[in-house]
């Protein structure tokens, strides 16, 4: 399949956009610096803080950020679970979500927790972070998925 690309110029701090790439939805996200500072304040409560199942390709770091730029996340916008699609929470501590909440992704099918990483939770049904695709940056601006 050919690449997918996006123009990532006019996404704020805290916006999400989907990008479709092989008929899947990939998401990228803008993380603002209270979104990157909370990302490493997650690891006790997910499942693989440090990415050791591959779901991400080589050169993307194991780091709290899983990303080439940190500010920006891509990923595929599938819950590693059976297929649904969570839904972008980046609000701090909503009610539904409770006090603990930092900003992720809920899968509303069966409750499954991502961080703003796609890292998974301990305790929920998916049983792996959110699979990161191949992609690349042609430029500032410019996004390559594939
Ligand atoms: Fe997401 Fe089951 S499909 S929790």
């Amino acid at each position: 399949g050919a690449p997918a690309k996006a123009d990532i110029s006019k996404l704020e701090p805290g916006q999400q956009m989907i990008v479709e790439w092989r008929g899947k939805p990939v998401w990228v996200v803008r993380r603002g610096p209270d979104a990157l500072a909370n990302l490493e304040k997650m690891n006790d409560r997910l499942a693989d803080p440090t990415s050791e199942k591959p779901q991400q390709p080589d050169y993307i770091p194991n780091t709290p950020a899983r990303a080439i730029r940190p500010e920006i996340a891509v990923m595929v916008g599938i819950c590693t679970h059976l297929g649904c699609s969570p839904t972008y929470r980046p609000e701090v501590a909503p009610e539904d979500l409770g006090p603990e909440w930092l900003g992720g992704f809920f899968c509303p099918c069966h409750g499954s927790k991502f961080d703003l990483s796609g890292r998974v939770f301990k305790g929920v049904p998916a049983p792996t972070n959110l699979v990161i695709p191949p992609h690349m940056y042609e430029d500032d601006n410019t996004l390559v998925v594939g």
